[in-house]
């Protein structure tokens, strides 16, 4: 069994960003910038912005946050995407994500430019992922893709299961598992016998949010065992979907949380940014 160190990953991974930002500052004369805005008061949304913020001043990016009340509305969060739209320092915009409930989040991820939408959630980038042309890929199966490459696991002709169909992770993990050649099944609260869909699985990906949700009677002798979950445990203690200790000597690799998947999807937002100012400087 080995342990998928996402944390090592991300890392060599950003130094290789940090110096291919400075070829293209030097070349381009400005730095790739982005755009994070952050409605309300979810801690761990704070959390995850101020991460990416720190991740982009690492790497020499420009960056800037709005953090705004809850009480923001629609109209102004429109018209706010619509100046960064026009504003040639910004080359990425994010929203983060939830949205406090009164805030219509489909027509917010529509309006940003979709050359600006570094989290891949814009319909027109979700669409070119499901003809196969991607543009810009959302960053977490993003990440888990470059995991798997990095330490050679191919998905070509396995079967892949994927339990959970969110917008950001679940959906398009298996659009990325199927370009890759893997044999593909969803997984989610409707499914009947989910367990005996994942113990047919090679590569498993847990994409839940429950703690403990995946036990070793639902994983196959020498499975690749992928864990989105970023959920509480009973003593408060940080944990992913997967029960580790029980499930981990069954697998070949499994990534831990924290550790794994986590630190690669802010290093692949880092990277859509760095794409998008390098587009951006080939139209200049
Ligand atoms: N909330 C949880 N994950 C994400 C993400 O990747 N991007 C954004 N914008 N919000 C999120």
């Amino acid at each position: 069994m080995q342990i998928i160190d996402g944390k090592a990953t991300s890392a060599a991974i950003r130094q290789e960003l940090r110096e291919q930002t400075a070829a293209f500052v030097k070349s381009n004369g400005f730095a790739p910038g982005l755009a994070v805005i952050l409605v309300g008061e979810d801690p761990a949304s704070q959390v995850y912005v101020r991460n990416k913020a720190r991740a982009c001043e690492e790497v020499g990016f420009y960056s800037e946050v709005h953090r705004l009340p809850e009480s923001t509305t629609q109209a102004e969060l429109l018209g706010l995407i619509d100046r960064l739209n026009a504003d040639e320092k910004i080359h990425g915009i994010l929203v983060q994500l939830p949205l406090p409930k009164h805030l219509d989040e489909g027509e917010l991820l529509l309006r940003i430019a979709p050359e600006k939408d570094v989290d891949g959630f814009h319909p027109c980038n979700v669409g070119m992922l499901t003809i196969g042309a991607p543009a810009f890929v959302p960053c977490t199966p993003a990440g888990i893709m470059e995991l798997l490459r990095r330490y050679g696991i191919d998905p070509d002709g396995k079967r892949c299961v994927v339990v959970g169909r969110s917008n950001i992770v679940g959906k398009p993990m298996a659009l990325l598992l199927m370009a890759a050649n893997g044999t593909v099944t969803v997984c989610h609260r409707h499914t009947a016998n989910t367990e005996a869909l994942t113990r047919e699985a090679d590569i498993l990906v847990s994409a839940v949010g429950r703690a403990h949700f995946l036990t070793a009677d639902m994983v196959k002798e020498g499975a690749v065992v992928i864990d989105v979950g970023m959920n509480r445990d009973e003593n408060g203690k940080l944990c992913g979907d997967v029960d580790f200790d029980a499930v981990a000597p069954k697998c070949s690799y499994i990534t831990p949380v924290p550790g794994g998947v986590g630190p690669m999807t802010i290093t692949m937002l880092l990277k859509n940014t760095l794409k998008s100012a390098e587009n951006r400087a080939q139209k200049l």
